[in-house]
């Protein structure tokens, strides 16, 4: 398997699979090595046991997800993690702290990874605005069409299998199959 080179204060990656295909796997294989201390996390699903720097939603709306990106900001040299940023949206519309850090976090020393369970009705910027794409198995046509629509494999995303992803480097231009190792 390639390696993946991820500069977690500047990069964004955005996995997309169903529940428990191995998305927050992923995430920590990604982060291996990474102080807590420099990680951020929206923990969606109560996850993140041990991280000093947890925030549990209030509510998942619009206005949830723009406070924690707008407290980040403060900061320089920090890994944001958000889990299953699709609870937080209602529509294909990105919020404006989201847009404003995909076009320039990378300037502030911010990087993010966001999962989401489904492909469709989620902002398309997360696909084109991401290094890193993650992307799992999906049993719908039109959500593996709308994924295939980033990508130069066809056909890839329906052999991908569990703890599998299809990763995809915007930057690069490059595609392999990824597996998470336990
Ligand atoms: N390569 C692997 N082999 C065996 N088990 C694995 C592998 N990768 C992940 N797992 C296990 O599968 C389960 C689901 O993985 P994980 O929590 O990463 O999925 P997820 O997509 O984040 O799930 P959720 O949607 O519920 O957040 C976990 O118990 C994890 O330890
Ligand atoms: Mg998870």
């Amino acid at each position: 398997m390639r390696k993946i080179k991820f500069y977690w204060n500047k990069d964004t990656a955005t996995l997309i699979a169903i529940r428990q295909w191995g998305k927050t796997t992923v995430i920590k294989e990604l982060t291996n090595g990474i102080p807590k201390e420099k990680i951020i996390v929206l923990d969606s699903n109560r996850e993140y046991n041990g991280f000093p720097n947890r925030w549990i939603p209030k509510a998942y709306d619009l206005e949830e997800l723009d406070k924690f990106i707008r407290y980040c900001r403060q900061f320089k040299n920090r890994l944001l993690i958000i889990e299953d940023i699709d609870l937080f949206f209602s529509s294909a519309n990105p919020t404006k702290e989201l847009k404003n850090f995909l076009i320039n976090g990378s300037h502030q020393d911010l990087g993010l990874i966001v999962t989401l369970k489904r492909p469709l009705g989620n902002p398309r910027l997360l696909m084109t605005e991401s290094i890193h794409l993650f992307l799992g198995r999906f049993s719908l046509r039109n959500e593996r069409d709308y994924l295939e629509d980033f990508l130069n494999s066809k056909g890839e995303i329906e052999k991908v299998k569990r703890f599998s992803f299809w990763y995809r480097n915007n930057d690069l231009d490059e595609e392999f199959l990824y597996k998470t190792r336990r």
